[in-house]
């Protein structure tokens, strides 16, 4: 069996936009725990960060996530922080090959900055921002592959993840 190939990165790095051009080229199933959590709760997640707050959203991703990660072959977007509880980055590294879509800081300042549907950044200032970006990048960096995306557009990023993944 396949293992899953698992995208992680900081909001805005691109994981669900790629992972779809990836199980369109690869013929993997998407799977986007985002959407999972909002189905399952009947809410979007800035509604479940703002009425259940924040532990309880990450309650459920754990839960989502490690079920999910019983599933063999499949193309998964995390949310941004999902790699960042110890519980979760085990199982996506037992069960999956994970990948890091790593951009410079200043364009996924640009990208969420001011997004409302990010609940996470809204009440950052700038230099929080960076800090947060910082310090998630030192966990980031677990992943099984760096992907520097900077340079490359979407069909180029998912030709080298396949590249690795197929190997
Ligand atoms: C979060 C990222 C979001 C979503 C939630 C929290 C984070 O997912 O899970 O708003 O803490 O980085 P995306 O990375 O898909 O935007």
């Amino acid at each position: 069996m396949k293992k899953n190939l698992v995208l992680v990165g900081m909001m805005g790095s691109g994981k669900s936009t790629i992972g779809k051009v990836i199980s369109r080229k690869s013929g993997l199933k998407f799977i986007d725990t985002d959407e999972l959590i909002e189905i399952q709760e009947k809410m979007k997640i800035r509604e479940i960060f703002k009425n259940k707050g924040e532990d309880f959203f990450r309650q459920i991703e754990e839960k989502i996530i490690l079920k999910v990660m019983k599933l063999d072959g499949h193309v998964i977007a995390v949310g941004g922080g999902a790699f960042i509880n110890p519980k979760v980055r085990k199982e996506i590294n037992k069960n999956g090959i994970s990948f890091w879509l790593n951009w410079k800081e200043d364009v996924l300042i640009k990208r969420i900055r001011y997004n409302k549907k990010r609940p996470k950044v809204t009440d950052l200032t700038l230099q929080e921002l960076r800090k947060l970006i910082v310090s998630r990048s030192k966990i980031y960096i677990k992943a099984d592959f760096k992907i520097n995306c900077d340079k490359l557009d979407k069909f180029q990023i998912t030709k080298n993840i396949l590249e690795f993944y197929e190997k």
